[in-house]
């Protein structure tokens, strides 16, 4: 991906924040609960999807019930930001240890076209010996990138194989044992600090 896109993202995702804080806190009859947290907004960052993991295997959320997941939506012909951010997470877990075994770091493929289940069980191991691979159809692949609110865009790149490459937002997800969005890192975090929040998050 590209730089400018990152800030332009970055911007986006803040904007999107702010607008989710005003609907919830316009929302009438939540003050009678009490307090509410600041991440109310977490609805609107994950929810379902249907996609096919590294070994062919149909899979949805609820194969991930009950495990947190940390997910980056990327793609295995990716040169520069996907690999980096992969080892991150990676060098992040390894530095937890086996008490991150309650996280399941999931790669969700932008790139349905070029990434089959084949060519990401290549990928991942590669990485970390728990991560998962996620492709699927176009629309599925779509609608987790929606879900996730993912920017992709296909862009022609005669350097690629398939002459295109693609244009992404670079985020990691946090998500909670029943799929809500706990938090998110940019993929430059850092091992340190993303081994840091991580291990807040336990
Ligand atoms: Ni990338």
């Amino acid at each position: 991906m590209r730089w400018p896109l990152v800030v332009a993202m970055v911007v986006g995702l803040l904007a999107g924040s702010v607008i989710a804080l005003i609907v919830v806190s316009g929302t009438p009859g939540r003050e009678a609960s009490g307090p509410q947290p600041l991440t109310t907004g977490k609805a609107l960052i994950g929810g379902p999807f249907r996609l096919v993991d590294h070994k062919g295997r149909s899979v949805t959320e609820k194969d991930f019930a009950g495990r947190k997941m940390l997910v980056f939506f990327g793609f295995t012909s990716c040169p520069d930001v996907c690999p980096s951010g992969l080892q991150v997470i990676s060098a992040a877990l390894d530095k937890l240890g086996p008490k991150a075994e309650t996280i399941t770091p999931v790669l969700i493929t932008v790139d349905p076209g070029r990434d089959t289940p084949a060519v990401l069980a290549e990928y991942v191991k590669s990485f970390h010996p728990r991560l998962v691979g996620l492709t699927g159809s176009e629309e599925q692949v779509q609608a987790a990138a929606k879900a996730y609110r993912v920017y992709a865009k296909k862009v022609p790149d005669d350097k690629s194989p398939g002459g295109y490459t693609i244009e992404h937002s670079a985020y990691l997800y946090l998500m909670d044992e029943s799929g809500g969005f706990l938090t998110h890192f940019p993929s430059t975090v850092g091992v340190d600090r993303l081994a840091q929040e991580l291990a807040k998050a336990l």
